[in-house]
């Protein structure tokens, strides 16, 4: 192992930088050569390197977005894409990539590993859908932002006695919701993993308001969707102003939180020490604390499982 490089792909993450520094670092600290490669997939395509130093990296672990940005490359999807991008990796006499992103760019490195390129994959989302790992790069510092919004919304809820819907990124994982409904205080979480029924949700929250609530937060998560027609829902059964807030793309900015910075140097450490292994075909995670790696194929095949507890808790402490 010579030379490796590095790129972000998907939805960008707070954190990624963080990542990016501990690989170019920690490959440079081995005596490894590093190419960064730019808009992901698609700029590797258009041959789009170039040589990373330790400067390169220098004053990014506190921004939010990718230096490296990003792109969603659907071409990566036919196989002469891929050749490629192969042909274009071996040209610069690199002999690994290191893709930070999600799992669609997971089963790109996983293609691109049979094409003999050494593949790692570090999981950069917000989204935390991944089941081989406990947390995902970018999660938590989505989740304080979005707690953030939420304690803002609360103040204006409380002082006009309004309903506040509040939508939450997340694709099809429910866990930044619930996660920001348990630290947010909401009074109803709707996440796609449990579903929910609307007339029991205006039940819950006429109910909340004959005990004295002032204010009333749902949050939903994008999975489910519909926040608008929601509000208005809530407000014609219940009578209860309602205003819907769909936080979108905000929630994926910002600096990232020391915890995303230090899960993603933990992780981003242990690829290039997978790499100097002659390791391929595996992605990086986070279990019980424990640094952990797995084949792709193995990761992306577990099924991820819906914290069923935390949201009894949640559903416990919310009326
Ligand atoms: O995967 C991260 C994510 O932010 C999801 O939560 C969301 O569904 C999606 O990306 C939005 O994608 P885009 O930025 O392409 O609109």
């Amino acid at each position: 192992m010579k030379k490796i490089a590095v790129l972000t792909s998907g939805g960008d993450a707070p954190g990624m930088n963080a990542a990016i520094r501990a690989v170019v670092r920690m490959a440079l600290h081995n005596g490894l050569e590093v190419m960064g490669v730019q808009r992901g997939y698609a700029g590797l395509v258009n041959g789009e390197l170039f040589k990373m130093d330790r400067s390169s990296v220098s004053d990014i672990i506190q921004r939010g977005g990718t230096i490296l940005r990003t792109a969603r490359c659907l071409e990566f999807k036919q196989e002469e894409t891929r050749i490629k991008a192969a042909n274009i990796l071996k040209a610069y006499g690199v002999d690994a990539l290191v893709v930070i992103g999600g799992d669609g760019s997971f089963m790109g490195a996983k293609l691109l590993s049979k094409l003999g390129v050494k593949t790692i994959g570090l999981p950069g989302t917000i989204d935390n859908d991944l089941a081989y790992t406990d947390y995902t790069i970018g999660f938590d510092t989505a989740l304080n932002t979005a707690l953030d919004a939420i304690n803002k919304l609360r103040d204006t809820s409380t002082s006009h006695e309004r309903v506040s819907v509040v939508e939450i990124m997340g694709r099809d994982c429910g866990d930044l919701a619930l996660y920001a409904g348990i630290a947010g205080g909401a009074e109803s979480i709707i996440v796609p993993e449990k579903g929910y029924d609307k007339d029991d949700l205006c039940r819950v929250i006429l109910e909340g308001k004959a005990n004295g609530k002032m204010h009333n937060l749902v949050l939903v998560a994008e999975g489910i969707g519909g926040s608008n027609e929601l509000a208005k829902y809530i407000e014609s059964v219940t009578g209860i102003e309602t205003r819907a807030t769909i936080l979108g793309h905000i929630q994926r900015g910002g600096s990232p939180t020391a915890s995303d910075r230090v899960l993603a140097s933990r992780l981003g450490a242990r690829a290039v020490e997978l790499l100097m292994e002659e390791k391929t075909c595996r992605v990086v995670g986070i279990r019980n604390n424990e640094v952990v790696d797995d084949d792709i194929d193995e990761a992306l095949a577990m099924e991820r499982k819906f914290d069923d507890k935390l949201y009894e808790i949640a559903k416990a402490l919310s009326y």
